[in-house]
């Protein structure tokens, strides 16, 4: 017979950004300002990122997109480059991720793509430390303790390395 498991995992949802600590409502705020510098011609959806390192940098990032379409970067991508190229030895604490869609803020809060998930859940394992998320929209904003919870089972270094039998 097969056994039944379930994965879940918690997250805190809040209704408006006046709810949360100072320090993620002005990461959230960078998020939103690093949006306006999306180049986003051609989905005109624009998204911002906003990671505090644990020195206390933060460091924000845009989505960038291309005529060629899979030449575009998104906004997490980008910021977690520009991270582990330029402040290598530093860990993410926080990210903050935020989206606009015709000059206003997404009503739901945005959601990161499969792609950037994975490049994330990488950096929690490149540091050995949880990365916490914070998904910004309108009407609702979560905050998800670890990136990881939001890519289960998710393919890392373990899957290269062969088992012993
Ligand atoms: N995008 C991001 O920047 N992050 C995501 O997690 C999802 C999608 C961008 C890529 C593209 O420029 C636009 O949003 C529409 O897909």
């Amino acid at each position: 017979m097969p056994e039944s498991i379930n994965i879940s995992f918690s997250y805190q949802e809040y209704g408006n950004l006046k709810e949360l600590a100072d320090d993620d409502r002005d990461l959230v705020l960078i998020a939103r300002k690093a949006a306006e510098n999306a180049y986003a011609p051609y989905s005109l959806y624009r998204v911002g990122a906003a990671v505090r390192l644990d020195s206390g940098r933060i460091v924000h990032g845009s989505n960038v997109e291309n005529s060629a379409f899979p030449s575009g970067i998104c906004a997490e991508r980008n910021v977690f480059a520009t991270i582990v190229s330029g402040y290598p030895c530093e860990k993410p604490d926080t990210v903050a991720i935020t989206a606009f869609n015709d000059n206003s803020i997404i009503p739901d809060d945005v959601s990161p793509c499969g792609n950037c998930r994975q490049v994330m859940a990488e950096e929690e394992m490149r540091t050995g430390s949880r990365i916490r998320i914070i998904l910004d929209g309108r009407e609702k904003i979560r905050i998800i303790e670890s990136v990881s919870d939001l890519l289960p089972l998710q393919f890392s270094r373990d899957n290269l390395t062969p088992r012993n039998p």
